[in-house]
């Protein structure tokens, strides 16, 4: 067994809740279509979001008879799960680094979770460095997270509703330099509590920068209940997930997903 194997066989040990997709996502295959031009994109609008594009974005979760959904589906079982036995609320979802597939793995669980109709789902980016998840549904919002933070933007101006009708969205908003030290505002405390408490049929997802590039997730991780780590077969090293886990002690973790599983 090499180091990666065990590393990631003593992640499952170690945490309360084993999380891989059965499947792997390795069936999602590539995409060819084109890039869509992004839409600007506004609270006033209900946005909907095309089949081509989530295909572009591996948006899987909403097929019927996909293994990739059937694998969303079980994920969001085990999270929901978990997340209503502990009466957690918001999830944080992390890995290593750049590029594991944490936005890919988060919005398809997020979109799988609305569509279980007991649930609704607010997605937030909080990449407010490197901000991307409103890219994965081809739109470019005008005012979002950092723009509530820094300047005073209304909260509902920011936020985003999609046709999928329990599904919302709250873009990053404007790129920040200084993106942990937004995180560690009391004003994004007071937010994060009340992101717990407003809505009790809602779950908040955060889509959160890699723990081992910038400090923002490890900030951020002690205002939500519990984190799922995303580790990407062949990619992600034993080292970094020895060293995600140990900087991530204090955190809640409650699964890991072996995303692009080879199975
Ligand atoms: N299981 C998979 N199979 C094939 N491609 C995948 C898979 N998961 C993610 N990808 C692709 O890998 C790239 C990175 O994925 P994604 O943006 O979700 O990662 P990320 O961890 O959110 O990155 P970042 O750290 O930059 O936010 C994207 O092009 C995505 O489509
Ligand atoms: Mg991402």
């Amino acid at each position: 067994m090499d180091k990666l194997e065990k590393a990631m066989q003593k992640a499952r040990q170690e945490r309360a809740m084993n999380v891989t997709l059965p499947h792997g996502v390795t069936a999602m295959g590539s995409v060819t279509t084109p890039h869509a031009t992004p839409r600007r994109a506004s609270n006033k609008d209900l946005i909907t979001i095309t089949d081509d594009q989530l295909a572009r974005s591996r948006i899987m979760a909403h097929r019927t008879r996909s293994p990739e959904a059937d694998g969303f589906r079980l994920l969001r079982t085990q999270v929901l799960q978990v997340m209503a036995r502990e009466k957690y609320k918001t999830l944080a979802i992390t890995s290593p680094n750049y590029g594991d597939g944490k936005t890919t793995i988060g919005l398809n669980l997020a979109l799988s979770i609305a569509l279980d109709l007991k649930q609704t789902v607010l997605m937030a980016d909080l990449d407010l460095r490197k901000p991307n998840l409103h890219e994965f549904l081809g739109l470019t919002p005008a005012v979002g997270l950092s723009d509530y933070l820094l300047r005073d933007t209304p909260l509902p101006d920011c936020l985003l509703r999609l046709s999928f009708e329990r599904l919302s969205l709250l873009p990053a908003g404007t790129p920040l330099d200084e993106s942990s030290e937004a995180l560690g505002l009391p004003k994004m405390a007071a937010l994060a509590h009340e992101m717990k408490t407003r809505y009790p049929d809602r779950l908040v997802i955060y889509d959160m920068p890699p723990v081992l590039a910038q400090d923002d997730s490890l900030a951020f991780v002690p205002h939500v209940d519990a984190v799922l780590l995303v580790i990407r077969e062949g990619k992600t090293k034993a080292e970094d997930v020895t060293r995600c886990l140990e900087l991530l002690a204090s955190a809640n973790i409650i699964g890991v997903v072996l995303n692009e599983a080879i199975t």
